[in-house]
Order: structure tokens, then C-alpha cells, then sequence
């Protein structure tokens, strides 16, 4: 028969892959944490309405990559593109925007009927932010450094940068549009055909096309900033003194529009050179209107979201990653000859206990050579050695795995404590 595959573009994670995730979820949850966020988790399946209403019927996502389906009851369901809309709804059904800031995160599957291809996939992973309440620029800047701060201490900062861009407010953006819609127009026959197709249904989209002559027919056009009002100009440059003082460099690009309607004002992507064509890894931005606009009272939002498959690449491919941040195993016991199975069951307890250690105890016996060669093959930092005449003594021997460091004979006893120091001082 058969066997069964998974869905194209849905990826399994394998053990072998899964610890260097955990480093990097760790990493984002420690930062997140550290800048006051706390995590919300929302469900997976959410009334379709919900992203038609929040991302935009014309947008990429909802006309062609949500998974939509009709439930039991006749309801239309989508599994959840992206996060913002439903955190925005969980915030607003509880009352958590009531009078208040709120900085929230949430990590987990999102689900896009994309071209599968490095980088981009059909499920793929988000962990995102989003802070309500507060409407000044100093949100943005902060926000912005945080995620600085992260690839700094990921060790991408020289890997990453940023493009930041102000959207304006939708009257600013609808004057700006029907201009450029004007503009387009006269030259419509120089569009590619995505263009041509958006001319009529998302005509800011253009703006961030890859095609040559379309770009160029751009040159010309009419510039988003010439709309913009002072107030929205002044909210932008003051994002932007913030971020030169705190020394994150970033690169105003006019033509970033995002690919989500709700935006307003602040814009950014952090962008990566070494992945191929899914360069992004982070996006985000400020969306005002967008709680009002799902049927709650008017409050302030911003946030972005990184994808988590195309970091966890880039910490593969520059080879970044401390090798003890993924390691799962600190001590393989190796327990060889008569009797010394039980004192190894003994050994390992205390050490998880009282160590707080991660112990891999052989099992199913084997000869000692045998037993060595899964303790070199398990990963593990340190091997503790039981044979016959160690179990007379009271003695064990350990033994570096990691260096030819060579190997010691301690009193058991002993042994626990210099083994709780070792990774102790390792941190
Ligand atoms: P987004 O730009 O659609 O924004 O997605 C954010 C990030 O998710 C992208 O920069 C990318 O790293 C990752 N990503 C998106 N699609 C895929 C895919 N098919 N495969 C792999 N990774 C992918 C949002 O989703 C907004 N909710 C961000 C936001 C939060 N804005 C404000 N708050």
C-alpha cells in the first residue's frame, strides 16, 4: 500500500532539528519578556470574516492563500494567515484594551496556499508582538530596537537589515492613491500583468513590484511622502531620531507598502541577504484603525511578526548557534559488568535531583566499547563510567566527551559534585 506523505509545504520537525528552535524560541520569549510582553495564545481557526475584514478582501492572502472551508454548522472558517487580527480579536473580546496598555506575544502555526519553496512555506511559524494603547513614536522606536537587540544577541546583526517606510493615514493614502491610480493609468500598457491586474484592485502593491519596466514607469510617479501631513511626517521622524540614537541603522524605502491593508503610519521589514528570494524574517508596523475597524473601540496598535522557519535558516547557514545552547544531553552513564545497572539507576536520580542534569543512563547493556559509542553518538558533554571494579571502590570515572581531555576517577560522591559545578560554570 501506499504510504501516506505529508501536504506539500507542511513541514514535520524533526528531533534532530527541533533543539536549535527551542534556543531560538527561547531566545525571542527571554527578550520578549524582558520588554514586559506577555503571551496570549489564540486558537488556530477563526470566522473567515475576521481576516477578510482585518488584512483586506483584495490582498494576496485573503483572495489566494487562506485555507477557507465550511464547517459541520455551515460556518466559513479559516485556519489563521498570520496573527494580528486574531489577537486583536481575543484582546478586544476580553477587555483587555479597555483603558489600558497591553504588550502581548504568541508564537505558532500560520497557514498560506503559497508556492512552496525555501523559506516560504504553507504552514509556517510566527512569533509575534503587538502593543496596544499607545499611539506615540516612541512605541515604534522601541519595538524596532527590540528587534535589533534580538539579532544582536542571535550574532545576525551584520546579516540583517532594516527598511522602514510611513504609510500615512488612510485619507492621506486614498489622495495618494486615486494620483497614482491617475498616473499608472497613462502608462498601463508599460505594467507587468500583476500590476496591470492591481491598477484596479490594490494599486499601492505596485509600488513594491520586482518588475524592471514597471519600476521605471514608477520613477516618475507620484511620491506618498507629498501627501503626508505634518503631523504624520513629524511621527515618522521622530521614529527615526530615536532609532539613530539608540544606533540602529535602518534605510527609509519609499516603496515599501506591505502586503496587509491595515497598516497606517510606521512601516519596517527586516531584511536578509542570505536566504535567496524569502529575504524577510520580520515585518510589521502600526495599525491604528484596525481594532476600531473589527468593531471595537478606536486604540492605537503596533506590532510585527518574524518567521520563525527563515530565522532558524539563517542561524543554520552563518552557523551561529552555541553548540551547548542544543544540547540535549549533559551525562551518558555507561554501565558495564555485574551489579552496576542498579548504582547507575541511583546515579542518575541523584544527578537529575541534584544536579538538575540531563542524564542519558545506557540501557539493554552492551559491552563497555559498544556503550561508549552511544554516549559519543548521544551528544552528551561528559560520560560517567560504572565497570565492576568501579562499583567495588565506590568510585566512577568521567570522562570529557567533547575534548580529549582525558578522564578521571572520583569517589562517587564526589563525582555528583563536580559534575553539578561543571554545568554549573557553564551556565
Ligand atoms: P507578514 O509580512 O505577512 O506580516 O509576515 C511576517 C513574517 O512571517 C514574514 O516577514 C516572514 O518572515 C514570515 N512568513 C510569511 N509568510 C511566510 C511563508 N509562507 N513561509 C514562511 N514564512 C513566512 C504579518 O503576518 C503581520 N501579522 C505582522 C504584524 C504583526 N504586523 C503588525 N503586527
Amino acid at each position: 500500500m501506499a504510504k501516506i506523505q505529508a501536504i506539500r509545504g507542511m513541514n514535520d520537525l524533526l528531533p534532530t532539528e527541533s533543539p536549535v528552535w527551542q534556543y531560538f524560541e527561547r531566545t525571542v520569549s527571554d527578550l520578549l519578556k524582558a520588554y514586559g510582553y506577555r503571551e496570549i495564545r489564540m486558537p488556530i481557526v477563526e470566522q473567515t470574516e475576521l481576516f477578510c475584514r482585518s488584512i483586506g478582501e483584495v490582498t494576496d492572502i485573503v483572495e489566494k492563500e487562506m485555507y477557507t472551508f465550511t464547517d459541520r454548522n455551515g460556518d466559513s472558517l479559516s485556519l489563521r494567515p498570520e496573527g494580528t487580527a486574531s489577537c486583536v480579536r481575543a484582546a478586544d473580546q476580553h477587555g483587555l484594551l479597555f483603558n489600558q496598555t497591553q504588550r502581548l506575544w504568541y508564537a505558532g502555526p500560520m497557514f498560506r496556499h503559497e508556492r512552496p519553496q525555501k523559506g516560504r512555506y504553507r504552514q509556517f511559524h510566527q512569533i509575534g508582538a503587538e502593543c496596544f494603547g499607545l499611539a506615540g513614536p516612541d512605541i515604534d522606536a522601541e519595538l524596532i530596537i527590540l528587534t535589533a537587540g534580538l539579532w544582536k544577541k542571535l550574532g545576525i546583526q551584520s546579516d540583517v537589515t532594516l527598511q522602514i517606510n510611513t504609510l500615512g493615514l488612510p485619507e492621506e493614502r486614498a489622495a495618494f492613491k486615486a494620483d497614482l491610480v491617475a498616473y499608472l493609468s497613462k502608462h498601463v500598457d508599460q505594467l507587468d500583468e500583476d500590476s496591470q491586474r492591481r491598477l484596479e484592485s490594490n494599486p499601492l502593491r505596485i509600488l513594491d513590484s520586482k518588475n524592471e519596466t514597471t519600476q521605471q514607469v514608477l520613477n516618475d510617479a507620484p511620491l506618498l511622502e507629498d501627501y503626508l501631513s505634518e503631523e504624520t511626517r513629524s511621527h515618522f521622524s521622530s521614529v527615526l531620531d530615536y532609532l539613530k540614537q539608540a544606533g540602529v541603522a535602518y534605510s527609509v524605502n519609499p516603496r515599501l507598502v506591505r502586503g496587509l491593508d491595515y497598516y497606517s503610519k510606521t512601516v519596517f521589514e527586516w531584511v536578509t541577504e542570505s536566504l535567496g528570494a524569502q529575504g524577510t524574517v520580520c515585518a510589521g508596523g502600526r495599525y491604528d484603525g484596525l481594532v476600531e475597524q473589527l468593531g471595537g473601540k478606536a486604540t492605537p496598535g503596533i506590532g510585527f511578526a518574524m518567521g520563525v522557519e527563515r530565522l532558524v535558516l539563517m542561524l543554520k547557514e552563518l552557523d551561529v548557534v552555541p553548540a551547548e545552547a542544543i544540547r540535549t544531553v549533559d551525562v551518558f552513564i555507561v554501565a558495564a559488568g555485574e551489579g552496576t545497572q542498579q548504582k547507575a539507576f541511583e546515579l542518575a536520580s541523584t544527578l537529575r535531583e541534584e544536579g538538575g542534569l540531563r542524564v542519558l543512563q545506557n540501557m539493554g547493556g552492551g559491552s563497555f566499547k559498544s556503550q561508549m559509542k552511544k554516549a559519543d553518538k548521544s551528544g552528551a558533554r561528559v560520560a560517567l563510567i560504572l565497570g565492576e571494579q568501579e562499583l567495588e571502590n565506590g568510585e566512577v570515572v568521567i570522562k570529557d566527551l567533547t575534548a580529549e581531555a582525558g578522564q578521571r576517577t572520583l569517589g562517587q560522591e564526589d563525582a555528583v559534585i563536580h559534575l553539578k559545578k561543571l554545568f554549573d560554570n557553564q551556565g
